[in-house]
């Protein structure tokens, strides 16, 4: 399967990104993180905001809520349109009810977990998902180094969603780089967020298509 690059918006131009957002066409969707300052200590935007960047955007929005309460919040995200809206598993009092709810509005609904927040759990609930997004770098802040010490768990959800025949797409966000992206590959992550090795240096659409040859370089074997 292609590897889906994800660009994330954090590490663009805030007063620029419109421009920024355009930069990053050739990606297959732009990864936008909303931040609270309660669940991470970080703040970026909420719904109006992330609204815009829908009106604007080139190509579809995957929304990952680092919020308290995505119970209350992440159906409003859903309702914008945003192609798929990703939660924490640490922050839902239901999960399996709020993606439901994310499903019934039309978006995809994806699960995230952090570093030290075990999978287990998650492995028979994977068809309530179309997304897992697996935590690469502690949520809140770009440019921080690669955690490989998480990749047992993509390889948990990979052997998982394989022998249950499913269709879900394995994220990993944190630390994306040329160089680390064939490692989350090879553990059978599809789908790829990059910040900073997107943005911080050179051609922007030049990067998402060295991300995307270095991936598909490393398929899962
Ligand atoms: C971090 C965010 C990431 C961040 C990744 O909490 O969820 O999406 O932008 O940035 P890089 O790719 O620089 O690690
Ligand atoms: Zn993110």
């Amino acid at each position: 399967m292609d590897p889906r690059i994800n660009p994330s918006i954090l590490s663009a131009d805030f007063v620029n990104l419109e421009r920024d957002i355009h930069s990053i066409a050739s990606a297959d969707l732009v990864h936008v993180d909303v931040m609270d300052n309660h669940f991470v200590p970080n703040l970026t935007f909420g719904p109006q905001m992330v609204g815009r960047i829908q009106d604007v955007s080139p190509i579809p929005l995957d929304v990952h809520l680092m919020i308290d309460d995505p119970d209350r919040w992440a159906p409003g995200y859903a309702e914008l349109g945003a192609f798929s809206v990703t939660f924490h598993a640490e922050a839902a009092a239901d999960s399996i009810a709020l993606a439901r709810r994310l499903r019934q509005i039309g978006s995809r609904a994806g699960i995230a977990v952090k570093p030290d927040t075990a999978i287990e759990p998650f492995l028979e609930l994977l068809p309530e998902f179309d997304q897992v997004l697996v935590m690469t770098v502690e949520p809140g802040f770009g440019g921080q180094s690669f955690i490989e010490r998480v990749m047992p768990k993509l390889d948990a959800l990979r052997a998982a969603v394989n022998r249950q025949g499913l269709d879900v797409w394995l994220q990993v966000d944190g630390g994306v780089t040329v160089d680390t992206i064939a490692i989350a590959a090879e553990h059978g992550a599809d789908t790829f967020v990059a910040g900073s090795s997107v943005f911080n240096s050179g051609d922007p659409a030049d990067n998402i298509a060295a991300l995307r040859a270095a991936a598909s370089a490393h398929p899962r074997h």
